[in-house]
């Protein structure tokens, strides 16, 4: 049997106590799969005397990660604290540098950073493996680096934040509003007490960002994502989308184009018939469009403990069953320094069908006036309803055929500064989805 794989596991909260206890509940099925047993050693957290619920009496304490990342006692740093920079950065920077592998579920992280943790990892042949960062529980970055060598990706999307998902799937079914879902999020646990980073959609733009590099070989950029966030999307929007046959999901979205990669997350429709409009709830789901595969769709729990700890188990597991000097692959699927510059396609290029949402004075000559800046455009229309029994106010909802980001915003403001409208319009993207 070959001698134990020894790891130290910085921070012990949702996901940290869910591997140290995982790793003893699963301790002898991994065993027989890794050929060595996966052994936590040393631990670090904030603060020290806290009943955890894991037993933590055969482990050592060091209440500094970065001194536990270069600990002569481990081979493998886990990195389960968070945030971008800070001790989080320090640790996982010292043990790679120390010759350690590192697993991390840290997409904030990786998200700034990760080309240049990739180029050290790669440098001194070690592993950094970050399949919790995505999903949670779902194995996308191994299908994107392993499963789907020799296929060209041409487009990744997916429901990436599950608090969004649940508040987007609670308006649907119960036809309440953003807020009320919100706040029924929040008591449940499901959405933190600032939402803004999950319902802006920052944080499927962090997922997003990893996607994109291991999709198409290019330097992570999140900075380059344009987002929106679900905060605007009405029960009005979710009613009139599920007439036309279609769902509303917040989407991340990467996407080959002939000027370049888009990035994209905001509210999307989605065909009602298609997998990716079945997922509901906290779940998540990832679809990857290939030229070998056509569209495959992966989903599952994007969170949660056990979830999140089976990748990192996973993770822990590649490393255990690795042998000495075997040549490790690339953490983002190519070596850190042949990955391409980030190539941003334009927003305004984007091309697809388009929703769009107006509430406007019940004058003569509004219709014809809104055709004109729609034809003025050169946007078809695919559908154009009115509705509305106030006399002064009607609802006017429209459905483009393929048409440019641009034409869209040039109509829209055209028919603002026209003043036709008594509310600030809605424009929601249609996407194609299997
Ligand atoms: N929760 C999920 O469902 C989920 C899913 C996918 C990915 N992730 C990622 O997994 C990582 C951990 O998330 P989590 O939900 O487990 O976070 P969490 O519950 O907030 O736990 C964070 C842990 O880090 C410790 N910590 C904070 N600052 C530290 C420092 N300076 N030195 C040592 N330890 C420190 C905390 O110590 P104390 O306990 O003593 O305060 C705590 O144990 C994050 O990167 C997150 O994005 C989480």
């Amino acid at each position: 049997m070959a001698a134990a794989l020894r790891i130290g596991v910085a921070g012990l909260g949702t996901v940290g106590t869910s591997v140290i206890s995982m790793l003893a509940a699963k301790g002898s099925e991994l065993e027989r799969q890794c050929g060595r047993p996966i052994i936590p050693v040393a631990v670090s957290a904030r603060t020290r005397n806290r009943d955890r619920g894991v037993d933590l009496s055969n482990v050592e304490w060091v209440s500094d990660p970065v001194e536990l990342a270069c600990s002569e006692d481990i081979d493998v740093f886990v990195e389960l604290i968070g945030g971008e920079d800070g001790p989080a950065l320090a640790a996982v920077k010292a043990a790679l540098e120390a010759g350690k592998h590192v697993v991390t579920a840290n997409k904030a992280l990786l998200s700034k950073h990760g080309v240049e943790l990739a180029a050290i990892a790669e440098k001194n042949g070690l592993l950094l493996n970050y399949e919790a960062a995505v999903a949670g529980g779902i194995p996308v970055i191994k299908t994107l680096r392993e499963a789907l060598a020799g296929n060209q990706v041409n487009r990744v999307f997916g429901i990436l934040n599950g608090t969004c998902n649940y508040i987007l799937t609670r308006m649907e079914a119960e036809g309440i509003s953003f807020q009320d879902c919100l706040a029924d999020a929040q008591r449940l646990g499901y959405a933190e007490a600032d939402p803004t980073f999950d319902i802006e959609g920052h944080d499927t733009a962090h997922k997003l960002s990893i996607l994109t590099s291991l999709a198409f070989g290019c330097e992570i950029s999140a900075d380059d994502i344009y987002m929106e966030g679900i905060s605007n999307i009405t029960p009005a929007d979710i009613k009139a989308a599920a007439n036309l046959g279609y769902r509303i999901k917040l989407l991340g979205v990467a996407q080959r184009t002939d000027t370049g990669i888009e990035q994209r997350v905001h509210p999307t429709m989605v065909p009602t018939a298609s997998v990716i409009a079945q997922v509901h709830g906290v779940t998540n789901a990832v679809a990857i469009e290939t030229d070998m595969l056509g569209e495959l769709l992966l989903s599952g729990p994007g969170a949660g403990g056990d979830a999140t700890a089976s990748a990192v188990i996973g993770d822990l597991a590649d490393i255990a069953k690795s042998r000495p000097g075997f040549q490790h692959g690339p953490v983002f699927g190519r070596p850190a320094s042949e990955l391409a510059p980030y190539k941003r396609a334009r927003m305004r290029s984007h091309e697809g069908g388009y929703f769009i949402r107006l509430t406007v004075h019940d004058r003569i000559g509004v219709f014809a006036s809104i055709a004109n800046r729609m034809a003025e455009n050169e946007i078809s229309l695919e559908s154009i309803v009115q509705h509305g029994d106030a006399a002064e106010i009607k609802t006017v909802i429209m459905v483009t055929h393929e048409t440019t980001e641009q034409a869209v915003r040039s109509a829209v403001d055209g028919i603002t500064g026209d003043g036709l409208l008594a509310d600030k319009p809605q424009v929601i993207r249609i996407e194609r989805a299997a």
